[in-house]
């Protein structure tokens, strides 16, 4: 039996196999390979999607997150890197990089408990380490986990309320809205990122700044090109982190197609919901009614211990499926000492035992997703 991945990277280029090949095409006639003017027009047509002032292409999603925190260093503390003693909240139930970033830029992750119901972090625990230590707080980064927003009105209200910087981690929900404002156009900086399995990815990493910050604008396109205006003659410690041309010609491609994708990705997950209800064993995906979800993944919570057996039963009928993520990151070993938690993090450490998830390719087969349903259901009947 034909097997079902998690996505089809394949597929999808043969969808749009000849406007992808002849944007190569015009890369390998024109040569500009850095900077080039696919990396501008990129920029350009972004900006304009999430309405904000100004999109910077960059080497990666980590490296935007880096990117984002070292402006605002600069910019709020007059130097380059934040302080041990500065402390950022974010959620443990993330990709590494939302956690490795903060350490990045000098500063100290705070990891407060999730939402168990949305796994996105949960505003009531912000407020309550703010309550008792605000002193040392400087900013939060709400990652929106799986293509759905954050509780961003409560996390906006906390953030006026204590002075705070909103920095968004936009990587898995390109398209995605708290109600009608696209994710990473509302805190002061959104960071994106290309990898070729995001909502929208290119076939390579890459990532992407937008704010409507001028300064912190400038400051990111000076830092992706070794910390100046001028290459030779530099003023802040940067990176070698440019988005490349090559990346952002077929990124373009891909774009025109994203808010489509997303369509079939929200049908895929529609389906999964009505094939999958009504099981004691497993929890749908909560979908906050503020929300417009872009599931870059489907994710489901399956209870009384059984993960792994599924998981079995589903590789033995060639249908993959994913644990993200299988330790919240403050029982990392690089998150030892260089961390802080606030009271217990129960819900993450309980929805890292607990969540599947399936595959959500935007361009399956119904039949397929029948299948992913037929073979959950022939499990638990
Ligand atoms: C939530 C989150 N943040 C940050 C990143 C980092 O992005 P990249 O892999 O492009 O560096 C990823 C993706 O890998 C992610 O899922």
């Amino acid at each position: 039996m034909a097997k079902i991945p998690m996505l089809d990277l394949y597929a999808e280029y043969l969808y749009m196999k000849e406007e992808i090949d002849s944007a190569i095409r015009r890369c390998l006639e024109h040569q500009k390979w850095i900077l080039g003017p696919e990396v501008k027009e990129l920029e350009n047509k972004i900006a304009d999607y999430m309405e904000v002032k100004h999109c910077i292409g960059c080497s990666s999603g980590t490296d935007a997150l880096v990117l984002a925190l070292r402006a605002l260093a600069i910019r709020t503390k007059g130097k380059e890197y934040f302080d041990r003693e500065d402390e950022i909240i974010t959620t443990p139930f993330t990709f590494t990089a939302t956690g490795d970033a903060i350490l990045r830029a000098g500063a100290t992750p705070v990891f407060v408990d999730i939402d168990p119901e949305t796994f996105n972090i949960d505003p009531a625990k912000i407020m309550g380490y703010l309550k008792r230590n605000s002193g040392r707080v400087i900013g939060i980064i709400p990652v929106h986990l799986y293509g759905q927003a954050c509780e961003m009105n409560e996390i906006i209200r906390i953030a006026n309320e204590y002075d705070l910087f909103i920095v968004e981690d936009v990587a898995q929900a390109f398209g995605g809205k708290w109600l009608d404002r696209k994710l990473g156009s509302i805190g002061v900086v959104g960071c994106f990122s290309f990898f070729p399995s995001k909502n929208l990815g290119g076939f390579g990493d890459g990532g992407m700044v937008a704010t409507n910050d001028d300064q912190i604008a400038e400051l990111v396109r000076m830092l992706i090109k070794h910390g100046g205006k001028d290459k030779y003659n530099v003023e802040h410690i940067g990176y070698n982190a440019r988005l490349d041309t090559l990346q952002a010609a077929i990124i373009l491609v891909k774009f025109k197609y994203v808010d489509r994708f997303n369509e079939l990705r929200r049908g895929i997950a529609e389906a999964y919901n009505k094939g999958l209800s009504g099981f004691e064993g497993i929890v749908l995906p909560k979908v906050y009614e503020k929300a417009y979800h872009v599931y870059h993944q489907y994710t489901i919570r399956l209870r009384d211990n059984r993960r792994a057996e599924l998981q079995e039963r589903l590789r033995e009928v060639g249908i993959q499926s994913m644990v993200y993520y299988p330790y919240p990151l403050h029982k990392m070993r690089v998150f030892e000492g260089r961390c802080k938690v606030f009271e217990n993090l129960k819900e993450a450490e309980k929805a890292s035992k607990e969540v599947l998830s399936l595959p959500i390719e935007p361009l399956m087969k119904e039949e397929e997703v029948y299948r992913v349903v037929d073979a959950i259901r022939e499990f638990y009947k």
